[in-house]
Formats: C-alpha cells, structure tokens, sequence
C-alpha cells in the first residue's frame, strides 16, 4: 500500500495537535484515503526542546532538509508570522506537494498568491484552520454552498475577544481584569493587539470574503475597531435592556460592491449569536437558496484546530481543486446604501441637545446612554463633532424599552 508523506513545519499547540491526531486516528485516515497518512519530517525553531516525536521522524530547524526528502506529499503549516511561512509554501508548492496553512495573517496577505500557483502546479490549499478553528466553515462553502449565491456572512471570529467581553459582563469585571484572565488561561497572547483591536478577526474575514466572493473590498475601507473602548458601565447598560455586547465581523455583498467590517456592534435575545460565549465562535451564512445557516464551535485550542487540518489533509489528498475561490457572484443590490437607512444604535456620552430632531430615542438604559434610531450618516458627522461621543450598532433581534420593560422594540 503506497503512502501519505507529510511534512509539519511547526510544532507548537497546532502541529502537535496535528502530530497526534494523525496517530490517534490512523486507522480512519486510511479507511477514507486509503492510505497511511505517515509524518515524515517536523519543523522546529528550537531543537534542544523536549518533545514526544518519535524516532523516526525527521526533526529539524532546516527546512532545505524537508523540501529535499526523496518523497513529500503534503506540507502542514502551523508555524507564525508572514515569513519565512510564506517562502516555505510556495516552495512546497513549486515541488509539486499540496499545502495546508492554519496561518491566517500569511494567508490573509498572500493566499492569493499561494492558490493561483497552485492551480498552475495542479496540487490543492487547504485553509479551513484559518478561520473559526474547528468549524468547518471554508468547507462549507467551498463544496456545500456551490450553487447558492451568499449574499452576507457574520461572524464571531476571535475566541480572546469574545471570552473578554463574555467576561466583563458575567463577572462584572473590567477589560484589564478580563484580558488578564484571558492570558492565565493561555487564550490571549502576552501582546494581544492582533485580538483585541480586530487585526486577527479581519484577516479571517478577507479569507472569507474571497472563499465566499471571490474577491476582497479594499483593505483601508473596511471598518475595524476592536473592543478597547468598550467600558464594563456600557455592558451593565445595555444588559438593563437585554442586549449583548459581541465583536462581529461582517462581510456583504451588494451588487458589484463588497463591504466589510469589524467591530463590536449589540445583539438581541433573537440573534443567534447572543448565547456565543467564552472562546466559542459562530458564523451566520445568508444565502438565497437556503437561507441562513449557523455554524458554532470551537474556534481554537489544540484539537478543534488539529481537526480542521486532518479534515483538509484528506481535502487535499482526494485532489479536490479549489471550486469556489474564483467564483463571483452577484448579489442583489439593496435599495438604498447602507448609511442613508434608519438603524439601531447605542450612543454613549450624548447630551440630549445635541440629538438630531429627526431621530427617535427608543430606550434610555442607564444615565448617559440612550438607543436611538438614526442615520449611520448623521451618526458618524456628529461623533466627528464631538468625540466624546461613541456609537455602537444594534444588529438585530429585540430589546426591552428601559422605561417599560413590558414593552419590546424589535430591530430587523
Ligand atoms: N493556537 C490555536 O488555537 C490556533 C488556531 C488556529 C490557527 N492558529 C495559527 O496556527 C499557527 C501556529 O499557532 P500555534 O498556536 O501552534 O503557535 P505556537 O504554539 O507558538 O507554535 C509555533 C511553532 O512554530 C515553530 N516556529 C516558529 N517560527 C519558526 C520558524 N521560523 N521556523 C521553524 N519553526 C518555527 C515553533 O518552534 P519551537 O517549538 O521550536 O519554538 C513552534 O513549534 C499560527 O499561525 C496561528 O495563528 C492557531
């Protein structure tokens, strides 16, 4: 029986998950490849570190000794950073093996790249570990969603932030307490700006936009604001009303015209994402043959990542192509742009003269913030005014009016 020979550059919390999942679960492998999946080689940093890789696998911190084994098959990237990440890859490809990334920064920069050498050289690129960890959501639209045209994906992205926000509203903690919670418990790196200001969560997004699209917006006018500026004063209001802070990252398409953003917007009881908490992810995909579907999960940790690979380690090792990267499609166009259209918002540090006379105050949870209904435009003009003031969107779903908590408004 022939082999499976694969190369794993990285040996931290993904390549070990994978290192092992590929032993634990041999037996399955085999029955769906049919045959053995075997870890040939294991790239390190640091060889002098003590770690549980048996003998016969090749360790290593020179990669010229993995592209030069006499037969490599497939090339599992769990290492960090844009480079040497991305040269590794491409020569991985150049010699004619299949690539599998867990690396969305690099991927997010140069999967472009990466996919049409690919197709040039005939071999696949599994991604699924780049966005949302264990959930199968590049899958699902790679090779379930072929004919539905999406129009809208929302996700909740970043496990780090949503356990800090989950967090500050369940212990009534501050974002300092809770993001020092969040490293004790391994979740946030000891620099967590890639997560907390949005970075990480947007590149997932443009892989999703061109698995979904086929293209990205334009990387400056995609709004991304992080969850720094959210206060625990602010969740303990809107929780007065039923609404939940989440950091969601949307990405949309309206006729020829993608639009993106994330950001920390509000979410009703009736969003499907009100009860995502902790590390978990979610993803809504809209489409217009089905519908919405949610995905939920574990959007990181060892395993859920180590299975996202093994998922795309028989992806790749069945020869799938790519299907959906190029594919465009057009969504109707909406009727009119999204800025002119009369949302929900929570504004905080208003004074009520400056409200426009036009918008309507629907709630006022706690002194110094008030939900109104209002233009995105009119918004954004007056908190360039007055920067004091800060807004957040309310997505959809319902919320109590404070004054009357028997009444309801319902945000669509
Ligand atoms: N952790 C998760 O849950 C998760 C989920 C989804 C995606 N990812 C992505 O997966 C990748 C790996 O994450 P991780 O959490 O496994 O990282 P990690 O625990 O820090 O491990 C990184 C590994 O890469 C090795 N390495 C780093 N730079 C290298 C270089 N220049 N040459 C050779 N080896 C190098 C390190 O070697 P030493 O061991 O010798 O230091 C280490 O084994 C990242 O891109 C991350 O964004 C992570």
């Amino acid at each position: 029986m022939t082999v499976v020979k694969v190369a794993i550059l990285g040996f931290g919390t993904v390549g070990e998950g994978v290192y092992r999942t590929i032993q634990s679960h041999a037996e399955e492998l085999q029955a769906v490849i049919g045959k053995d999946v075997e870890v040939a080689a294991v790239l390190v940093k640091n060889k002098e570190k003590a770690r549980d890789i048996h003998k016969d696998v090749l360790v290593t911190t020179n990669f010229e000794e993995i592209i030069q084994l006499p037969k490599l098959d497939i090339v599992v990237e769990a290492i960090v950073d844009r480079e040497p990440t991305f040269t590794y890859l491409k020569r991985a490809i150049q010699r004619g093996c299949h690539i599998i990334t867990a690396n969305k920064e690099m991927f997010a920069h140069h999967g472009k790249e990466l996919l049409e050498l690919a197709e040039k050289k005939s071999v696949s690129v599994g991604f699924e570990a780049t966005v949302a960890g264990g959930i199968p959501v590049i899958q699902t639209l790679r090779q379930l969603l072929q004919v539905n045209r999406i129009s809208e994906i929302q996700g909740i992205l970043n496990g780090t932030s949503n356990f800090i926000l989950t967090e500050m509203r369940e212990k009534k903690q501050t974002f300092t307490e809770s993001l020092l919670q969040a490293q004790k418990n391994g979740y946030a790196e000891a620099d967590p700006t890639n997560d907390v200001e949005g970075f990480d969560a947007f590149y997932k997004t443009m892989i999703l936009s061109r698995i979904a699209f086929g293209e990205e917006p334009d990387w400056p006018e995609v709004e991304r604001q992080g969850i720094t500026s959210i206060s625990s004063e602010c969740i303990a209001a809107v929780e007065q009303v039923g609404l939940r802070f989440k950091h969601i990252a949307t990405i949309s398409k309206n006729g020829n015209q993608i639009i993106g953003s994330v950001k920390p917007v509000l979410v009703g009881k009736d969003h499907p994402f009100y009860h995502v908490e902790g590390v978990e992810n979610a993803v809504n995909v809209f489409s217009d043959i089905v519908g919405r579907i949610t995905l939920q999960g574990p959007g990181a940790g060892m395993f859920p990542t180590a299975s996202a690979i093994i998922e795309d380690l028989v992806y790749v090792s069945l020869d799938h192509k790519v299907k959906r990267s190029f594919t465009q499609t057009t969504a109707p166009l909406s009727e009119q742009p999204e800025e002119q259209n009369l949302n929900c918002w929570l504004v905080q540090g208003i004074d009520k003269s400056l409200l426009y006379p036009q918008w309507k105050i629907l709630s006022e949870p706690a002194e110094g913030f008030l939900i109104v209904e209002a233009a995105k435009k009119d918004l954004e003009r007056l908190a360039k005014d007055h920067p004091t003031v800060c807004y957040f969107a309310i997505l959809d779903g319902e919320f109590e009016i404070a004054s009357d908590k028997k009444e309801a408004a319902t945000v669509s």
